[in-house]
């Protein structure tokens, strides 16, 4: 695209037109034409000319271009460009020879990306799932993109949770030395829980403050303690972290998330109180009922926005406090370029409060871009919030098991594989069910979590980019058996006579797959893995279209069947960067 608009460009200065016209798009009009470029349209107006006067000045200058098989004028004014076959097998021979597939790298930036956000202490549940999901796909992309990345898991580990269960674990073992007011002593160093017990402690510790007034107040007298570094509390919040914190490990790694810095709100502790009274001597921040607000409201608003609270009016630090003290505690590690921010959806109105302080304040430059990625509600088939059968919370785990039963199903419909094999691709196919699944929405909508669709082999999921990718390998494997020759990129330089004839799969197939850099450049400026599922699937279409139109492997013009060959080669390159971007691979078979 980038070198087609150059060439636009200079065919419209070398007409005596503002080059600004020659902007060139994907065709809407595939049959007609593969780009068009609608400039003749907008530079009529400015010259007062009729459209396709200027239109057809352009086609003149660039119908003898190499680059072009087609570039006409046609009425009211529109120029469809259609790719000389050489031209475009050039481009992917160039594509093939380069790492990164010809993608144009950022100017290399700091980003840090606070994804995953899950709370200690309570089970990991489905509605953190599309932040670890998202989050490392975006990660992922920015990282290809030659940026310096910081990934954040921000555990939610100074909450309510933490003096519930605290609170829940005096009720039933008043006798630990924890509770003892007068305990002068070192506290053991054997938490009194195990993991078990921690995941039954939190929903009983949180129903019983739905009932029990008295008992949720001590809960937060207990947090309150816990952010004052109380000795006994500190130490029964430490063992809450050392019991919990490996089982959240266990369980990204489970979702090849993969995290650089595990920090948490608690670690923005030390940066509060001088954050407090800096924002309230230089007058940002003021009293009112009790609690210390920065008015963040803008003239241009259109909805009323309240202030945000940076202290409750019982000393107590909230959620919009350790988020600007992290932002300190970020500025100082990392001093980023760009900050991403991973929450649902329902958060907005936090992250702006947070963000025009953190502005205000001059905490964050004005040239630092900050994002906030507010993605919806995973819903169950019902529309509603996905909830177990039983209406409760779903575990995480429950969940891939779910997804991984419904595949190794598929898998054994084919039954090709032993037991063992089949339930380690389940694994690796069902990961990529869930995570397609998702990202193949736009982050900000709600979708329906639908086993049996996402666990598909045909359709937009996950597994039919994964079939397709074996299908190649497959081909490739047989390939170099019957030859005894590996793929070679060179076979795009071999001039290719009239063999080629425009508009056909492999035409269509060589097209997509030089839009590989496109769309990665553009779904990574835009934090959106939504538009490479967009294009992964169509080049898996069009790869598939290719295979049954043509019998690759039998093809006896040797020259025609080596560029073949290179070009599946490369489509599953490209479908391996893909969905290594969007955070899961293709096993050998399916
Ligand atoms: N722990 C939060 C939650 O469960 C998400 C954290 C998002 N990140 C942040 N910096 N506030 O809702």
């Amino acid at each position: 695209m980038e070198q087609l608009t150059k060439r636009m460009k200079q065919a419209f200065s070398e007409c005596g037109y503002e080059e600004k016209y020659g902007i060139v798009s994907v065709s809407n009009r595939p049959d007609l034409c593969q780009y068009q470029c609608n400039g003749a349209m907008a530079a009529a107006k400015q010259y007062k000319l009729a459209p396709i006067e200027i239109a057809r000045k352009i086609e003149a200058n660039c119908c003898n271009s190499p680059m072009f098989a087609k570039c006409e004028a046609v009425m009211p004014g529109f120029i469809n460009i259609t790719l000389a076959s050489e031209f475009l097998c050039g481009q992917l021979g160039v594509m093939a020879e380069e790492e990164k597939l010809g993608v144009t790298l950022d100017n290399p930036q700091t980003v840090v990306i606070d994804y995953g956000g899950p709370n200690v202490a309570k089970p990991l549940h489905v509605g953190h799932l599309r932040s670890a999901i998202i989050g490392e796909s975006v990660k992922r992309m920015k990282r290809f993109m030659g940026n310096q990345v910081i990934g954040d898991i921000h555990l939610g580990d100074w909450g309510l949770q933490m003096g519930l269960v605290i609170e829940e674990l005096r009720d039933r073992q008043p006798d630990l030395v924890y509770f003892k007011e007068d305990y002068m002593g070192e506290y053991p160093g054997e938490p009194p829980f195990t993991l078990g017990e921690l995941e039954e402690i939190y929903p009983a510790a949180s129903a019983k403050s739905k009932e029990d007034e008295e008992f949720k107040e001590r809960a937060h007298q207990a947090v309150v303690r816990i952010q004052k570094s109380d000795p006994a509390f500190t130490a029964l919040w430490q063992h809450i972290m050392s019991v919990s914190l490996p089982d959240l490990r266990k369980n990204y790694d489970n979702l090849d998330v993969h995290f650089d810095v595990w920090k948490g709100e608690s670690d923005a502790k030390p940066y509060i109180a001088e954050m407090i009274d800096d924002l309230a001597g230089r007058g940002i921040a003021y009293e009112s009922q009790g609690a210390l607000v920065v008015d963040i409201a803008q003239e241009d608003d259109t909805k009323e926005l309240p202030p945000c609270i940076v202290r409750k009016s019982d000393g107590a630090a909230i959620y919009a406090t350790s988020d600007l003290a992290t932002i300190l505690d970020r500025e100082k590690l990392y001093h980023p370029d760009q900050y991403i921010y991973l929450a649902d959806k329902r958060q907005e109105l936090h992250f702006i409060q947070v963000f025009r302080t953190a502005r205000k304040a001059g905490y964050v430059a004005p040239e630092t871009k900050i994002d906030y990625i507010g993605f919806g509600t995973m819903n169950g088939r019902d529309g509603k919030p996905f909830k177990t059968r039983d209406g409760g919370v779903m575990r995480l785990e429950y969940l891939m098991k779910e997804v991984e039963d419904a595949v190794y199903a598929r898998i054994q419909e084919n039954r090709t594989m032993d037991e063992e094999q089949a339930r380690a691709t389940a694994k690796v196919v069902g990961l990529a069910a869930i995570k397609y699944g998702d990202l193949s929405n736009q982050a900000s909508k709600d979708y329906i979590f639908d086993v049996e669709r996402f666990a598909s082999f045909e359709g937009n999921t996950g597994p039919y980019i994964l079939y397709t990718m074996v299908r190649i390998k497959s081909i490739l494997a047989k390939y170099r058996e019957q030859s005894g020759k590996e793929p070679d990129y060179a076979a795009f330089r071999e001039p290719a006579g009239s063999e080629y004839s425009c508009g056909t799969d492999e035409t269509q197939l060589m097209l997509l797959a030089s839009r590989f850099a496109d769309t990665v450049e553009k779904a990574a400026a835009e934090l959106a893995p939504h538009k490479i599922c967009q294009y992964i699937y169509e080049l898996s279409n069009a790869f598939n279209s290719f295979y049954h139109e043509n019998r690759i492997l039998v093809e006896e013009d040797t020259a025609k069947q080596a560029r073949w060959i290179a070009l599946i080669a490369l489509v599953l390159r490209i479908l391996g960067v893909c969905t290594e971007l969007l955070g899961f691979e293709a096993p050998e078979r399916m």
